[in-house]
């Protein structure tokens, strides 16, 4: 019998977790946390994804303000608007949403964020105190499966995981913090991308496969071992006949895996609010950081 991870059921507990110390620190006469999204242009999935963490803000009792700005808006102004939050002293983590319109260059505007509130863990400066396991924010979405992969148990010691992708946003950090000290980490990692030679001899060994392709269904059943544990990063939009006109579609194939697997995370319902509740963790420890003396 595999274990089907309940990211959604353990982000409701783990946010409830962070409603309550909000509740607290509130009492105790304190502001609330605060969290600034920065959204340009019209991107059907991004302002699904920044009205989602709004709602969570909302649910742990955060204040949180999103900038919305045109299409057209010049990469200057938006550089000016990150400035101006960054010297907001109340304002604890601040996100721009990507990706931004060919016309800006994300690395320049990923690096204008002061690393103080760079709750994304985008900035090279986080990315680069990752890499030497200190004490920094990391990114939402490999947080959240560092989370999952704790509260539900699972062995990494000494584990093969297999990461398929190399994103700056999931493959390549995960590949570190799955091969780093303490726990979940120790594991020997093997990243795979797309120019990787018989991607299968390296899934079929692998102890864990953490999949973030964004490619529905590209881990099939018979690229893995028995007993292996799928962790499915994706989250595509694909046409569909119901009321919103999409359905989301993991990079794992659910029917053929779930069988084989030891453990293994649903789409929707396992990483993604994993992800939302990583940026509410960020934001709280931003925060922290700023009350607590
Ligand atoms: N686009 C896709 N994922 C993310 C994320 O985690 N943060 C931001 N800012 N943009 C994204």
């Amino acid at each position: 019998m595999s274990t089907i991870i309940d990211g959604k059921g353990l982000a409701l507990k783990l946010r409830s977790k962070i409603k309550e110390e909000v509740s607290q620190f509130k009492n105790e006469g304190h502001r609330s946390p605060h969290l600034a999204a920065i959204l340009v242009g019209d991107d059907g999935a991004s302002q699904t994804y920044v009205a989602s963490k709004e709602r969570d803000c909302q649910f742990v009792g955060f204040e949180s303000t999103v900038h919305k700005l045109p299409a057209d808006t010049s990469e200057q102004a938006l550089l000016d608007l990150i400035s101006s939050i960054n010297a907001t002293d109340s304002i604890d983590g601040l996100i721009v949403q990507l990706p931004l319109p060919k016309h800006m260059d994300a690395s320049k505007i990923t690096e204008a964020i002061d690393p103080r509130i760079d709750v994304d863990g985008f900035h090279t400066i986080s990315v680069g105190r990752l890499t030497k396991n200190e004490d920094t924010y990391i990114s939402a979405t490999p947080f959240g499966v560092m989370m999952m992969l704790a509260e539900y148990g699972i062995e990494t010691k000494g584990k093969h995981c297999v990461v398929i992708g190399r994103s700056n946003i999931v493959g390549r950090p995960m590949s570190i913090l799955m091969s780093r000290g303490g726990y979940p980490g120790e594991s020997t990692v093997t990243l795979c991308h797309r120019y990787t030679q018989d991607l299968a001899s390296h899934t079929s060994r692998a102890d864990i496969v953490i999949v973030a392709v964004g490619i529905p269904h590209f881990l099939k059943g018979d690229m893995v071992k028995e007993g292996a544990v799928v962790i499915d990063v994706g989250i595509t939009r694909v046409a569909a006949d119901n009321q919103k006109g999409y359905a989301l579609q993991g990079d794992a194939e659910f029917d053929t895996l779930v069988d084989k697997c030891a453990a293994i995370t649903p789409v929707p319902g396992g990483v993604g609010p994993m992800t939302r509740y990583g940026l509410l963790f960020n934001t709280l420890k931003s925060y922290k950081s700023k009350i607590i003396q």
